[in-house]
């Protein structure tokens, strides 16, 4: 715990709080304050997260680090800045919201801005670049927290977003982490198996996030060794938006209702077809078998062939028979 910092992480921990001061204590920070608050963000949520402001300015944080005697060499590595032709550097982050994303210790080695103007021709997020010291497929947004939170809530939740994690947070989950987006990777799949095997899912309810909870599924499920609870949140709401309109006790209801997966597979699955066709019927019914085949537990079977029989009025006894069928070709 006493390691001493490196230079750039210590650079980044100077960003941090340089950000943090201006959003916290100056004029230049009012507009962005306003666009906290408006969010909910209340000081509080903003000094756990250490969420700043980089102003619309193209060189104030290039003049701090200068001045705290920073090497050129440093800053170019750093990812903070852009470079002109000419090789002049420039703040990357302009106008723009800052949250620092943090190594599993909890200390700063990038940051995602988010633009406060509803101006939707400038991207939403903006990421720093990779570095030595910043790897974006093995990042967790909030996991050096939520790995401690995890051992008292029991589990780990994974969101898309920081807003989600942070509204998490503020209805008193605090074992939330962010994937970033909806592409989640092998590497954070792993990160996470060495924390616990209960993990929920919570992305966006919107397609993107259902569809991106559903290649998650497959992920885990591959990955072994996983128990996993899926939480599909209604009106395309993401858990922000949610806990912003229905708060966090019904908020918290959601989660503790998380779906098994292959409840939710199914859910999904009955969707794609049309029940009242018998073609379509029977295609689910194949396909079904096959999410089924791979459980070795005979209760849970029986659980889901249960649903199964009720949802087509095919027997229990029919469908077990496809399971076998299906069993037997898995091995
Ligand atoms: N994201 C990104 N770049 C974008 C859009 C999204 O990196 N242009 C990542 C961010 O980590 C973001 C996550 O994907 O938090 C989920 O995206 P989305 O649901 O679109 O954003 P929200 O988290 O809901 O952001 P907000 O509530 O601020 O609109
Ligand atoms: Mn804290
Ligand atoms: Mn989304
Ligand atoms: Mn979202
Ligand atoms: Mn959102």
């Amino acid at each position: 715990k006493t390691e001493p910092l490196s230079p750039l992480k210590k650079m980044y921990q100077d960003a941090t709080e340089f950000y943090q001061h201006i959003l916290l204590t100056t004029k230049t920070g009012e507009n962005a304050l306003k666009y906290a608050h408006d969010r909910e963000l209340d000081e509080d949520l903003l000094e756990h997260f250490k969420i700043g402001y980089a102003p619309d300015n193209d060189g104030i944080l290039l003049t701090f680090l200068k001045q705290k005697g920073y090497e050129d060499d440093l800053l170019r590595r750093s990812g903070l800045f852009v470079e002109s032709k000419e090789g002049k550097l420039y703040d990357r982050f302009r106008d723009r919201l800052m949250f620092p994303l943090s190594d599993e210790v909890g200390r700063t080695i990038a940051f995602s801005g988010r633009r406060i103007s509803n101006n939707s021709e400038i991207a939403k997020y903006m990421n720093s670049p990779e570095t030595e010291i910043f790897t974006k497929s093995k990042l967790l947004f909030h996991l050096s927290e939520a790995k401690k939170a995890a051992r008292s809530e029991g589990h780990l939740i994974l969101y898309e977003g920081y807003m989600d994690v942070i509204a998490a947070y503020k209805a008193g989950i605090k074992s939330g982490v962010a994937s970033m987006g909806t592409s989640l990777t092998d590497e954070q799949v792993y990160i996470l198996k060495r924390i616990t095997p209960n993990v929920i899912i919570n992305y966006d309810g919107d397609p993107p996030g259902i569809h991106a909870a559903e290649r998650a599924c497959g992920m885990f499920q591959k990955a072994n060794g996983f128990n996993l609870g899926i939480v599909v949140l209604p009106e395309n709401l993401d858990p922000d938006e949610y806990v912003k309109k229905y708060g966090a006790q019904k908020y918290q209801g959601q989660v503790k209702a998380a779906l098994t997966p292959i409840d939710f597979l199914l859910n999904r699955l009955a969707l794609k077809f049309n029940l009242h066709n018998d073609r379509e019927k029977l295609s689910f019914i194949d396909e079904a078998v096959q999410l089924i085949a791979p459980l070795n537990d005979p209760v849970a079977e029986d659980l889901y062939l249960g649903k199964i029989a009720k949802q087509t009025s095919v027997s229990i006894e029919s469908l077990k028979v496809s399971v076998l069928r299906a069993r037997r070709k898995l091995n």
